[in-house]
């Protein structure tokens, strides 16, 4: 058995699994898949799949981890024994590791401008020199692949010595620090000339962006910034304890989530209308408009600094726990050591994060169905890859699981009177399984 999180008190096993979600998903992915998404349209989309697939599905993974206390292979094993269901745990490992891969590309982006905050290079330039700031540090041939190393290796190191509890235990406490900080950014952001406009992107939908292609990316995003789909949670619930309310912690966890997601929204796009910036920047999108909040903060440096640590302690969180998932599978099915696990699984992300890294810059050229492959490892992972473990995750728990576990796991064996299990029974059958496939087949 691995040395993974034992949660002794109900808020740890909350506050691991907020850890795990809550990260560069909410405040980075989240702003500038809605920015180039049609903003209102992708929002909407996004709140209704965190509502009907999202806390179905949290539920589902919660079931499996829970009923068996064991590693998602194991667990299916267990739960399905004889079948191949089981090989469905791949669909987790191979995601994990496309992510980790081209999120630590990020992470490295957050040390860069943690140091350039630090140093003072943040201050004192145009939203247009933030944008060529940025495009000639990501397409530099070897700085933020440097970057993306080092993150792995820290990551690396962290999960070697089982750091991991007091990296958790410093998460906790800042958590609610960089709840209060994003807090102190929107109000700057909303109070900054033409900020309406910015509320409007993002609350006022218009029918005309509703596409296809919007509804697979919010669907995407809501799986990857929930962790989802990919059995992180489930690995999570395996150390909940029989006491714990499953429905209650999943209702936490989304709420939680969704509300630094919109937060974050709230911080950069006001500023992006205010300055006359372009909501779909991409991937750099926070790192052109950030700068320019710094600078009409008082004190703008201090703030700068502070809230890179934050989202850097915040990555650090989702990337152990998206790490996890592959290191206990080499563990626990493959008998490796738990140091070779976790040295296979870093080596792996290392050389994939390294091409990742040199996607904006020299392998720019290198593209699968015209996606550079950071772009092309972010698609399949996040839009196709989560999505279909989501269905797997409802249709198995739904459907072939024996209900009575089902409804013994969600009310502690009778101890909790659920009010929304009928509701949620119902959308993990029926809803959440057909909404996901709909929104797929809407692609072709
Ligand atoms: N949910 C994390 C975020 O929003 O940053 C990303 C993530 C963590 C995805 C863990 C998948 C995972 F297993």
């Amino acid at each position: 058995m691995s040395d993974r999180a034992r949660f002794t008190t109900k808020m740890g096993a909350i506050a691991a699994s907020v850890g795990s979600a809550v990260g560069l998903g909410n405040i980075w992915r989240f702003p500038y898949e809605a920015g180039e998404n049609g903003g209102g349209a992708f929002i909407l989309i996004y709140l209704a799949c965190v509502l009907l697939m999202g806390i179905p599905v949290i539920v589902a993974e919660f079931v499996v981890g829970r009923a068996t206390h064991r590693n998602v292979n194991g667990a299916l094993k267990q739960l399905a024994p004889g079948s191949r269901t089981h090989w469905f745990a791949y669909i987790g490992i191979i995601a994990s590791l496309m992510i980790l891969s081209f999120y630590s590309v990020v992470c490295g982006w957050i040390v860069e401008y943690l140091i350039l905050a630090v140093s003072g290079g943040l201050s004192g330039h145009t939203p247009e020199e933030y944008g060529v700031m940025f495009a000639s540090f990501s397409s530099h041939p070897w700085r933020p692949m440097l970057w993306t190393v080092l993150f792995l290796l820290l990551n690396h190191l962290v999960l070697r010595r089982g750091l991991k509890r007091g990296i958790e235990r410093i998460s906790n406490m800042m958590m609610p620090v960089l709840f209060v900080i994003l807090l102190i950014f929107c109000i700057h952001s909303l109070m900054m000339p033409g900020a309406g406009e910015g509320l409007r992107f993002m609350f006022a939908p218009r029918l005309s962006d509703v596409s296809a292609t919007v509804a697979v990316k919010a669907m995407g995003q809501a799986f990857f910034s929930l962790s989802l789909g990919l059995s992180c949670l489930l690995t999570y619930a395996s150390y909940f304890k029989d006491s714990d309310s499953l429905v209650r912690n999943a209702t936490v966890i989304a709420f939680l989530d969704t509300l630094v997601a919109v937060l974050a929204g709230l911080m950069i796009f006001p500023a992006v209308f205010s300055y006359g910036m372009t909501p779909e920047a991409g991937p750099k999108l926070i790192f052109e408009v950030l700068p320019v909040i710094f600078q009409q903060m008082h004190f703008g440096i201090v703030w700068a600094v502070l809230l890179f640590l934050l989202l850097f302690v915040a990555s650090i969180t989702s990337t152990i726990s998206m790490s996890e998932i592959s290191i206990a599978f080499f563990e626990e099915e493959h008998g490796l050591s738990r140091d070779k696990a976790t040295a296979v699984s870093t080596v792996i992300a290392l050389v994939l994060g390294s091409l990742c890294a040199l996607s904006f810059g020299p392998l720019s050229g290198v593209t699968v169905c015209g996606m550079t492959l950071f772009s092309l490892f972010d698609y399949v992972s996040s839009n196709l890859l989560l999505p279909a473990g989501g269905i797997f995750f409802s249709v198995f728990v739904g459907w072939m699981l024996e209900q009575r576990l089902v409804e013994d796991e969600l009310t502690n064996r009778g101890t909790l009177n659920v009010r929304t299990m009928r509701v949620l029974l119902f959308c993990m059958r029926y809803v959440a399984p057909l909404a996901i496939a709909v929104v797929f087949f809407s692609l072709i």
